[in-house]
């Protein structure tokens, strides 16, 4: 039977690699499953079905993606709702922290004269001219402002507005000013760690794509192909994560034509997928839009609409930004990013140059975009699909173009750098990316490898 095959060392490393470490024997039916399936077992000279007989084991978390769930008009009504949903949502998370506890209302606490704790959604905040910082704090039940002393230890706290922050303190006198003497995150439970486990599996992640910007680095792209149709399989690499901007779209910003190769957006997408048939067929891929995609910029955004993707292979799904991917046990969360220009804007201390930085102030807030009315559109949904609800064990955003890997508190936090190298609007603006760079994950071990395809 072996001797049969078109490739019988390539089908014997197969069967042998495909059988537990305590098998005795060899028989005709571990052969045979070796060979059976849908697909040949052999194309180009290689396998294509997931190494040791294992099936894909990815699944869409539908209730973090809005793609079909969208109800939004954006009726008062609905940034009520939105902001309740968000407030709620981020209460219970600080209410669970046991240095916490149960928060009080905020009208009941400033009627009393002892140390109190209150949640509040922060709807404004300002330094006096003495260098103190005031928050107004909001909850069901009322309005504060509270103050944090320049004196304090907190005063050097990052606080953005439309946060929900947990505080504990007391009124001053039997006045309007609440002062804070602690501060509460939603946070990233402490003990939270990477739990090894025995996959072998690799997810791969390839942000900011860009197809159809004159600056997409193509020998790169190509060179990484390369690397993968001779590696992938042997690696178990059999998972890509596309986080956003897979094309580079037009009318992003202005004069974006005069750096397009591509002008034509559906002609951008087709040549997109194109470039994906080449990646090895064993490998599912997911693809989620960012702010350069043909799909609505307010977040979070739906998948691309069929008329974009119909030229795709079935091994690609489709889905929305942000969304929780469930791959082999792990729980991964992929957002593209684009709150990062509003957080680096609004926060002197964080800086593009360092976007996993900004990404955990998003994982201590457990939340993706919680300031309002700048760059980033919110669309009021039932609910703030932004927030983190679940400890995802990979975290990964592209948009800013860098390539970066932290850890925090367990959780595996990547930025996904691109294949566009710098383009003119990027060199008029100082930015400068770090392109050409594939983070690998060891699924089991939880290793990650910044493969690098610009050398
Ligand atoms: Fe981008
Ligand atoms: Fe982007």
């Amino acid at each position: 039977m072996i001797l049969s095959n078109s490739e019988p060392m390539a089908l014997t490393n197969t069967v042998l690699s495909a059988l537990s470490s305590n098998s005795m024997f060899v028989t005709k039916e571990d052969i045979m499953g070796c060979i059976a399936g849908d697909a040949p077992l052999f194309g180009c000279g290689k396998p294509i079905t997931p190494r040791n007989k294992k099936h894909h084991d990815i699944q869409v978390v539908t209730e973090t993606d809005v793609t079909g769930q969208s109800t939004c008009e954006g009726t008062i009504e609905d940034l009520a709702r939105f902001f309740q949903s968000r407030y709620s949502s981020l209460k219970r998370l600080i209410e669970r922290r046991r240095d916490f506890g149960i928060a009080m209302p905020i009208a009941r606490a400033m009627s009393l004269d002892r140390e109190t704790k209150i949640i509040g959604i922060v709807s404004d905040r300002a330094i006096t001219k003495n260098g103190h910082m005031i928050l107004t704090l909001e909850d069901d039940s009322g309005i504060c402002k509270a103050l944090i002393s320049k004196d304090s230890p907190l005063i050097g706290e990052i606080i953005v507005n439309d946060e929900v922050v947990g505080v504990a303190g007391k009124r001053a006198g039997n006045g309007g000013l609440y002062i804070i003497s602690e501060i509460f995150r939603p946070d990233i439970p402490f003990n939270n760690a990477w739990v090894p486990s025995d996959t072998s599996s690799k997810v791969a992640f390839l942000s900011d794509v860009h197809v159809g910007s004159r600056t997409f680095l193509d020998s790169n792209w190509k060179r990484m192909i390369r690397w993968l149709k001779d590696n992938a399989y042997d690696c178990e690499l059999n998972y890509i994560i596309l986080p956003g901007d897979v094309v580079d779209g037009i009318g992003i910003f202005p004069d974006q034509d005069k750096e397009l190769d591509i002008s034509d957006i559906y002609v951008q997408y087709e040549t997109l997928s194109e470039y994906l048939k080449e990646i090895p067929d064993h490998i599912k891929m997911v693809l989620q839009p960012g702010n350069h995609d043909a799909a609505r910029p307010a977040e979070p955004q739906p998948a691309l609409s069929e008329v974009f993707t119909k030229t795709f292979d079935s091994n690609v799904i489709m889905t929305g930004n942000p969304v929780n991917i469930r791959i082999e046990g792990r729980n991964i969360l992929t957002y593209h990013g684009r709150s990062m220009d509003d957080w680096i804007t609004g926060v002197q201390k964080l800086t593009y140059d360092d976007p996993t930085g900004v990404m955990k102030e998003m994982l201590v807030r457990r939340h993706l975009a919680p300031i309002y009315g700048q760059k980033t559109a919110l669309a009021p949904e039932k609910k703030d699909y932004l927030i983190m609800e679940t400890v995802p064990d990979i975290f990964v955003s592209g948009h800013v173009h860098g390539a970066g890997v932290m850890e925090y508190r367990g959780v595996k936090t990547i930025n996904a750098s691109t294949w566009q190298s710098q383009t003119d609007y990027q060199k008029m603006h100082n930015f400068n990316p770090d392109p050409g760079i594939m983070p690998i994950v060891d699924l089991g071990s939880g290793r990650v490898n910044m493969k690098n395809f610009m050398m």
